[in-house]
């Protein structure tokens, strides 16, 4: 009987210590467990397109031809390092919100709004052109998380997604004054 009694005791004191560890895991910073999920979801989304982006880049810096070509491909490599940081950036601020990042090749192609044109192989002009499309849409995407990120009272998030418009915007204008004349 006292043997029942001590197991049901350390039942209770492992359960009790078990909702602890739960509690000081959640992050306790001010937002609901709502909202961080809603921006995980949005971050993941974002490190999906970050990585089409990323890889389109690599492909572009590896496949560029034509009388552009030494400077094309700095500049495609200058891209590729700056948007592997924000991968990096993106999927620790998924983790600093309690979330999971994607990591596999499968989850980033279901998430990404940016899409890949296999097969394809475009001139040096057709690369910039797809690569400023591409800033673009996640600028204008990344314009509407912040405000979103802001409703939500997240304003880590909104901080580092305004950031990141203007990285975007700055990458974008390299690629738009190609095709100035
Ligand atoms: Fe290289």
């Amino acid at each position: 009987m006292a043997t029942t009694r001590r197991a049901a005791s350390t039942a209770k004191t492992n359960g009790s210590a078990k909702a602890a560890d739960k509690r000081l895991l959640t992050p306790d910073i001010g937002l609901s467990d709502s909202a961080r999920r809603q921006m995980c979801d949005i971050l993941n989304k974002r490190l999906s397109d970050s990585m089409v982006l990323y890889v389109k880049l690599r492909n572009y810096h590896w496949n560029i031809t034509g009388m552009q070509f030494a400077p094309l491909h700095a500049l495609f490599e200058a891209q590729y390092d700056q948007i592997a940081e924000a991968i990096d950036e993106i999927a620790e601020r998924i983790r600093q919100l309690g979330g999971i990042a994607l990591g596999t090749l499968d989850e980033f192609k279901k998430n990404a709004s940016l899409s890949e044109n296999p097969g394809e192989r475009p001139t040096a002009e057709g690369m910039i052109r797809n690569l400023l499309a591409d800033h673009e849409t996640v600028i204008r995407t990344l314009r509407a998380d912040a405000e979103t990120a802001d409703k939500l009272g997240d304003m880590g998030t909104n901080d580092f997604f305004i950031g990141l418009v203007q990285a975007h915007e700055k990458m974008a204008w390299f690629l738009r004054a190609h095709l100035e004349s």
